[in-house]
């Protein structure tokens, strides 16, 4: 198994906030990666803006930091870094101040043919500022694109008002909403699963589906984030985009075809049909946490310099789908930092055999499983019940077919980083992988009411134990309903 490369058209990358973490830490590595396989053209150039003010080789010097830093030294080529390094630039522009953009203008007017891709790695509340800048220095063309990641607002009001500032200037067509989950190569594997296999889609409904755990367990804190987090919580911060859009994924109708409207549609209909929780039912339906302090480390409340916190930065949320396919499946949803292990995981849960033909005996029917492990440990496991081998009596046994990704892949292959995928999906104007304005604005209307039940109830997170599974109510939560959690591990069992 190999990967193949197609070279994407000469491009311009502009990273606004060229200097910040984001661009340092994901941007710059993928684009090297991208670049050291050799799908980006020799004349595409990166340009970093931001407001400090420094030069190009600043900027080169801090981008080979960074490379150094992000990248392991086996994946570093010396040919390959150096002519990376050559492709960047740096302009140092205040977007607040209208003659600031001339340089900006004077830069990409040199290749005219050039695809333009505009990066936001900037705060929010300049996304407007920026698309105006464009539009009025005459950079807002056909063959520009605009790229914006979350937050995307922090309730439906903002993420409206967002969606207006940028939309005023570029169409829908042309703006890219990055959730780094939709890059994931698990994810995408996720619908050549359902979609180009026979197998799944006829039991892919609530006949035989009993329900879905959709988890993103994180082992570390919330540690320098502390003061971004307090202000978002788990729910803006996971459930709202990436548990949201996994969500969609498992549960959406087949596309009519594999195109970025026909897929947000149908993500979209998902959206729609999720069951409205509200006032008491979300006390019911969700629980929250918050890790407390142990010997040698800092509680929640504590990382986040805010004692009467009531951010959570665990939550479980039992969510249901009213439509026809979905009716009466349970879909929970967990998220949460400082767990015992960092597992990113979609399960299904089948039903149990309607009527057990060994009748009384000694091992316990399992339910099927088909687990969908994101990260780490790439793959894609079904768990199936067989005759355990041997005298013995008729014994039954839990065993998984087994398919990891990394498995029988050359000893050098990688796993790319959602961003390797994304940036280059945006050259090449596919938007599949990309959220909808409707599509964000959909999950802040399921969203705000939770938050406004929590914030209304006048309740506080749960405690749990950094390194835990949670707090005990979600285990409660799950118990009421004769369930329990999967459990949360970096490497699944043999
Ligand atoms: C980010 C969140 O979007 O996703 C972080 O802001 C979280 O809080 C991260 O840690 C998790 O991403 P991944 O790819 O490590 O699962």
């Amino acid at each position: 198994m190999s990967s193949i490369v197609i070279p994407v058209e000469p491009f311009d990358l502009v990273i606004f906030g060229g200097t910040g973490d984001l661009s340092m830490r994901k941007l710059l590595p993928a684009l090297y990666r991208r670049d050291a396989d050799g799908q980006i053209p020799p004349p595409a150039r990166i340009i970093g803006l931001a407001r400090a003010d420094q030069t190009t080789d600043d900027f080169r010097q801090e981008a080979r930091e960074a490379l150094q830093k992000h990248i392991p030294a086996q994946e570093l080529q010396a040919e390959a870094l150096e002519r990376f390094i050559k492709r960047l630039a740096y302009l140092h522009n205040d977007v607040t101040h209208p003659e600031g953009w001339g340089d900006l203008v004077a830069l990409l007017n040199e290749q005219p043919n050039h695809i333009r891709v505009y990066y936001l790695a900037v705060s929010p509340s300049l996304f407007g500022v920026i698309a105006n800048g464009l539009a009025k220095v005459g950079l807002s063309n056909g063959q520009s694109r605009l790229v914006v990641e979350k937050p995307l607002g922090h309730d439906l009001a903002s993420a409206r008002k967002l969606n207006q500032a940028i939309g005023a200037v570029f169409d829908e067509s042309r703006i890219y909403r990055i959730d780094h989950y939709l890059g994931k190569e698990t994810v995408q594997n996720l619908m050549a699963l359902r979609f180009a296999n026979a197998l799944f889609e006829p039991i892919w409904n609530a006949h035989c589906v009993d329900h879905v755990q959709i988890t993103a367990a994180e082992s570390l804190g919330v540690g320098s984030r502390g003061e971004y987090y307090d202000k978002a919580g788990a729910v803006r911060d996971m459930v709202q985009n990436h548990l949201i859009q996994l969500l969609c994924l498992i549960a959406m109708e087949p596309p009519y075809t594999f195109n970025a409207d026909a897929v947000r549609d149908e993500k979209l209909k998902v959206l729609r049909s999720l069951r409205p929780l509200q006032g008491r039912a979300v006390l019911a339906n969700t629980v929250r946490g918050q890790y407390q302090a142990s010997h040698d480390s800092p509680s929640y409340v504590q990382e986040a310099g805010n004692p009467d916190s009531r951010t959570e930065c665990y939550v479980a949320i039992k969510a249901e789908i009213d439509n026809w396919r979905w009716s009466g499946v349970p879909f929970y949803l967990r998220t949460g930092k400082k767990l015992r292990a960092q597992m990113t995981e979609i399960a299904i849960v089948f039903k149990e055999p309607t009527h057990s033909v060994f009748g009384e005996i000694e091992t316990p029917m399992m339910p099927n499983v088909l687990s969908i492990r994101l990260q780490p440990d790439e793959g894609l496991r079904l768990n199936i019940m067989t005759k355990d081998p041997g005298p013995g009596g008729f014994r039954l046994r839990d065993i998984p077919l087994d398919m990891t990704f990394a498995e029988g892949r050359a000893a050098n292959w990688r796993m790319p980083d959602a961003y390797e995928r994304l940036i280059m999906d945006v050259v090449r104007g596919n938007q599949t992988l990309f959220m909808r304005g409707d599509e964000v604005e959909a999950a802040w209307a399921w969203i705000d009411p939770i938050i406004a039940a929590w914030d209304a109830s006048g309740t506080r997170p749960d405690h749990y134990e950094p390194g835990s599974r949670g707090p005990i109510a979600s285990v409660e939560m799950m118990a009421l309903d004769g369930r329990r959690w999967r459990e949360i591990e970096a490497k699944e069992h043999d």
